[in-house]
């Protein structure tokens, strides 16, 4: 039995840490031109991972169009490494690549002499991909012919890879933006790194921003390279530098870009540029400004109706928000006891959308209930405001439907209560005195009755007993309220209590 879980376990480790680790293959599109304008898609596959023994056959692949990734800087194994198991997976497109000098005149440094070196001969390919999650290009050259290995497939080097892990930033208005931006480079051939001096190359990273079809150059950098660079614009900063300093490579960077107090002007697709030497690597992010509204609703916590009136209009504030798109208002009603929500009865509108300094909006929503019946009493109205800046649920406010004359015992009523609490013990030192004098006059039994508001006052003028020989006492004691009085003539023999009147 023992050896037997054991195994078990070890298998179900071993099956734990092949599912964390995210993808082993990534399933592509080859995208080429076809000529007169179209596009021809065959199916490709990139294997980032091999278990023990060979690739898996892939007989539906073209053999160039089945790709074991060789990653010398391991960017993109590290990326799908830590892929998260409920994201879907990747889209994933391929085309052919011809290197080019970059085409900005402040990255021209990087190119100073016309012609391409050789060690990019050869095919390349360009992967982008992009999920919830990230959005990655990266640069590959494959072998020129395929391996069997003993399945066919084409062994491939990633040479450059850029990547975002914040492919669609949601950034609340006014707060900050970091865009997060990684690159990995490796030489693409040993003869090439012997050629070159040591330690990581210069390059060029440029951030962008396209929004209804106007770009704008938001910061430009060349670190190690000199010449003049335009201005950062909007406050940006950017993180231009490579991480480590190996005389050959591989060499990861960070270039992530920094925005300070995001304002929605500044919504839009951000582009990221890393340029080498006739490689560009770029990554696309969309950047949304939210803001979450506020929402009031009056008259709070309480609408007044009398029975076959309708209650005043309620008002629903909701405040601050962006952007105005996608901004719901439902009015709720929740009845009975058992109390589900439902639609509320009655003319809802809106009013138009108020203009705020900082980019948000308000509005008003109002809805006017019929008039109510006395079964409505201690109904709630809610008004729910749903936003792509909220939960699925979003946002509520509620107030309850009060129908005169109906109110139970509240806190109000509590106060009354004790006000004419202390007027009958005024009422009872009175009555008292006058029992006093009766009794003095005539040794008789009388019985008072005092009707008020939730009590009845019993006054007793009991026929003696031996306790009331020593002090007379009036007790009351009602929904908590306890007080007991001396009489204040002691010649009296009265007892009183005051009942809960049911
Ligand atoms: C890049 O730099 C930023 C700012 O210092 C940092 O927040 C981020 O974690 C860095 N990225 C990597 C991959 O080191």
């Amino acid at each position: 039995m023992k050896p037997l879980s054991l195994l078990l376990s070890v298998v179900a480790l071993g099956l734990a840490s092949t599912v964390s680790a995210g993808p082993a293959v990534i399933e592509c599109w080859f995208v080429e031109d076809a000529g007169r304008g179209q596009l021809s898609k065959k199916p490709a596959a990139l294997l980032l991972r091999q278990g023990p023994g060979s690739p898996p056959p892939r007989p539906d692949l073209e053999p160039e169009l089945y790709l074991k990734v060789h990653d010398p800087a391991g960017a993109l194994l590290a990326a799908f490494r830590q892929y998260p198991r409920d994201a879907p997976a990747p889209r994933c497109e391929m085309s052919h690549y011809i290197p080019l000098p970059a085409s900005p005149d402040w990255v021209s440094g990087l190119t100073p002499e016309q012609r391409c070196p050789r060690a990019l001969d050869g095919k390349w390919l360009m992967v982008s991909m992009s999920s919830p999650v990230l959005s990655l290009s990266s640069f590959l050259q494959p072998q020129s012919e395929p391996q069997l290995e003993p399945a066919l497939i084409t062994m491939a080097t990633a040479v450059l890879t850029v990547i975002t892990h914040t492919p669609a930033p949601r950034i609340r208005l006014g707060q900050d933006a970091l865009l997060d931006l990684s690159f990995a480079y490796v030489p693409p051939t040993s003869k090439a790194a012997i050629s070159l001096a040591p330690g990581p190359p210069p390059f060029g990273l440029e951030w962008r921003r396209q929004h209804l079809g106007k770009g704008h150059l938001l910061l430009a950098a060349t670190p190690g390279l000199s010449g003049q660079v335009p201005a950062a614009r909007e406050g940006a900063v950017a993180f231009a530098a490579w991480d480590d300093d190996e005389p050959w490579g591989p060499w990861t960077g960070n270039g992530s870009f920094w925005l300070p107090a995001v304002q929605p002007f500044q919504e839009g697709t951000y582009l990221a540029t890393v340029h080498l030497p006739y490689l560009q690597g770029q990554v696309a992010m969309d950047l949304a400004v939210q803001k979450s509204p506020k929402v009031s609703l009056t008259p709070a916590p309480l609408v007044w109706a009398a029975p076959g009136e309708a209650p005043p209009e309620l008002l629903c504030l909701v405040s601050h928000f962006y952007p105005s798109e996608g901004l719901e208002v439902e009015w709720e009603l929740r009845g009975g006891p058992q109390g589900r929500f439902q639609k509320a009865e009655g003319q809802s509108w809106h009013s138009a959308l108020s203009h705020h300094a900082d980019g948000s909006v308000s509005l008003s929503a109002h809805l006017q209930l019929p008039p109510v019946t006395t079964e409505q009493h201690g109904a709630r109205y809610a008004c729910r405001v749903h936003h792509p800046s909220l939960p699925a649920l979003g946002r509520r406010s509620e107030i309850t439907l009060q129908v005169a004359g109906l109110s139970g015992p509240s806190l109000e009523d509590g106060v009354g209560l004790f006000l004419s609490a202390f007027l009958l013990l005024g009422l009872i030192k009175a009555l008292g005195w006058a029992a006093a004098h009766l009794a003095a006059s005539r040794d008789s039994t009388q019985k008072v009755t005092v009707l008020l508001p939730h009590l009845s006052l019993l006054v007793v003028s009991p026929p003696p007993t031996p306790h009331s020989r020593a002090r007379p006492q009036a007790w009351w004691a009602s929904q908590g309220l306890g007080i007991h009085t001396d009489l204040s003539n002691p010649a009296t023999k009265n007892i009183l209590h005051l009942l809960p009147w049911v």
